[in-house]
């Protein structure tokens, strides 16, 4: 969603500024729009992509500047209504990441008092209050304005003639980067990994005031310290390498990412945590969602664990009972369901761990404890590797719980998902690429594994995908079932490899073609199948893997077969900020 980049410095802020912007183009965006600070306020904005346009050509002077890439909530996308937002002379320009819930009340009374919008935006209002608080001095013209604002932010201000940025936040991610005589400021590290490794995370209610060598920062009117961390993320972990798509990179690091994710283990309050909880809640979205009900299967029939999961979105609204260990998962750790549900639990006195991928999101900030999957900068909007490396933190729980019973599969899976990243699925592609539905089916853990296969199919390729348990088609999905409807079949051996087969026998009778994955040398699978793509004969721990790293292949190809944007797939934004 939204992102937001500032820089101040010895450099001519231009060039930084759209530089910072592509790096956030992954999040998802409609427009986008830079302002720098001379004498005057420079301004550029404009509806679509950053390369679509003549942004190359785009040279605003001064050493000072903000920019944002803009997902649209409060008016549609147009130049008009992209960020940098101004006041009504045009010397007070802010970008804004959030919503700002009481904006038609303010700017009611701010027409009121006779000031003009450009905008349909609920950002506009802010940069008229500020406006009116201006008297010179801009830091306390922001801390007069926020406390009239209801809803989230993260914010950065500049004005004509005054050489400081002034960044806010509340609820909404912003992070500082300090360079050497240079400050930079944005929604998260992507743009900062090229400039510096010296980060700092602003909190909820940070007031920074930023110059060229100085970041000064102010909470409840007082002058407050936050500690400089240094990331682990470098600058190649954001380009692409060669690969076709960052999609396809992040999918080939799963091996990686998994052998990392398991490698750092866990820390001991955390071990103590998932070893003494007497009752366990996961909550999340989207894939985040999956991996934790793959978890509830595992840990329900490996170690007679019982789990509960709920959704995100759902949780605030219609909380369950709350008791126990609450675990948010969110490969971004700012996914705002998520982050509700969190502060709910915390509220309902449960101790809370957060499983993210991010070092300081904000729902490090919120959890009691954090345990960080290493699957590096995620830049694709769907999620693959950070998917693979919340199952490898999520089997860490698991192999804590059970005192170590699964230390040494554990050790070994990434070879396995090594194995299959070059499995040939071409002729599975080509059944894909031309149908208009598809289904995804498994049963225990593959039926979690199948409804993130449709995610990933649905959102990348646009072809509408299910995810079903396999005993459920016949209840009603059958109808649909078409010889132009391929049904994707994980069929694993094991207790319910019998009635899989049962399953695909019963698809195959109302003539859909089947893809079934299964184990290499399953003749009798093989045989009555359309397409037979095998996985190595592994531990089940291992074969959710594997199974889920194919369908994520599949995906991809069909995806690319019918040349959609892959990295950046309509309509969705990577970090879902908003409820
Ligand atoms: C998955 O491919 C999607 N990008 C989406 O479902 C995502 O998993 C969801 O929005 C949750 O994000 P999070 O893990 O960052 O909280």
């Amino acid at each position: 969603m939204c992102g937001i980049v500032g820089y101040i410095g010895r450099r001519e802020a231009t060039p930084l500024l759209m530089q910072g912007l592509k790096r956030l183009e992954y999040r998802g965006y409609d427009s986008f729009g830079i302002a720098t600070m001379g004498s005057d306020i420079n301004l550029f904005k404009k509806r679509g992509r950053i390369s679509d346009s003549e942004s190359d050509a785009v040279a605003l002077a001064g050493y000072v500047g903000i920019g944002h890439t803009r997902w649209a909530t409060h008016g549609e996308p147009s130049d008009i209504n992209s960020h940098p937002h101004t006041d009504c002379s045009g010397r007070i320009a802010l970008v804004h990441n959030g919503v700002i819930e009481n904006y038609a009340e303010l700017k009611k009374q701010l027409v009121g008092r006779g000031h003009r919008f450009a905008s349909e935006t609920d950002t506009e209002v802010i940069a008229h209050l500020i406006e009116e608080h201006y008297n010179g001095d801009l830091r306390e013209a922001v801390e007069k304005t926020l406390p009239l604002l209801k809803g989230s932010y993260a914010l950065l201000v500049i004005a004509a003639d005054d050489q400081r940025i002034i960044a806010a936040r509340d609820c909404s991610p912003l992070v500082l980067g300090i360079g050497d005589g240079e400050l930079f400021a944005a929604s998260d590290m992507m743009p900062l990994l090229e400039h510096t490794e010296r980060i700092v995370f602003m909190e909820d209610g940070d007031i920074a005031e930023i110059t060229a060598g100085e970041v000064a920062i102010y909470c409840d009117g007082a002058r407050v310290e936050r500690p400089v961390e240094l990331v682990n993320w470098c600058v190649e972990d954001v380009r692409k390498g060669g690969f076709a798509h960052y999609m396809q990179k992040e999918i080939f690091e799963q091996p990686q990412a998994f052998y990392e994710t398991i490698k750092a283990g866990l820390d001991d309050h955390v071990a103590d945590m998932i070893k003494n909880a007497s009752e366990i809640t996961l909550v999340a979205c989207g894939t985040s969602y999956h991996t934790a009900l793959i978890f509830k299967y595992l840990a329900e029939s490996l170690c007679n664990i019982p789990i509960r999961v709920e959704v995100g979105s759902e949780f605030k609204y219609y909380p369950p009972p709350l008791k126990g260990l609450v675990i948010a998962v969110s490969q971004s750790g700012e996914t705002a369901d998520t982050l509700a549900a969190l502060k709910m639990a915390k509220v309902h006195g449960c101790s809370t761990l957060a499983i993210t991928n991010v070092q300081g999101s904000t729902v490090t900030r919120i959890a009691d404890r954090t345990l960080l999957m290493r699957a590096g900068p995620e830049i694709g909007v769907a999620a693959t590797k950070s998917y693979t490396a919340q199952l490898a933190a999520l089997m860490e729980l698991l192999d804590a719980r059970c005192e170590g019973a699964f230390a040494d599969v554990l050790s070994h899976a990434h070879l396995a998902i090594g194995e299959v990243l070059l499995r040939d699925i071409q002729q599975a592609v080509a059944l894909c690429k031309g149908a208009e539905h598809v289904f995804f089916v498994g049963r225990g853990p593959f039926y979690p594994v199948s409804m993130e296969g449709a995610l990933k199919m649905k959102e990348i390729s646009y072809i509408h995908a299910e995810g079903y348990a396999a005993g459920e088609l016949k209840h009603g999905p059958f109808a649909l079932l078409t010889e132009q409807t391929p049904v994707i079949a994980v069929c694993p051996p094991g207790s319910t490899y019998g009635v899989m087969v049962s399953n695909i026998k019963e698809m195959k009778a109302r003539r859909a073609p089947i893809i079934a994955l299964g184990t290499d040398g399953d003749k009798e699978l093989e045989e009555i199948v359309d397409v037979f793509i095998p996985l190595p004969d592994t531990h089940p721990l291992v074969q959710v893997l594997t199974a889920s790293v194919v369908l994520q292949l599949l995906s991809y190809h069909t995806a690319c077969a019918l040349q959609r944007d892959v990295d950046k797939p309509r309509n969705l934004a990577k970090s879902v900020t908003v409820e």
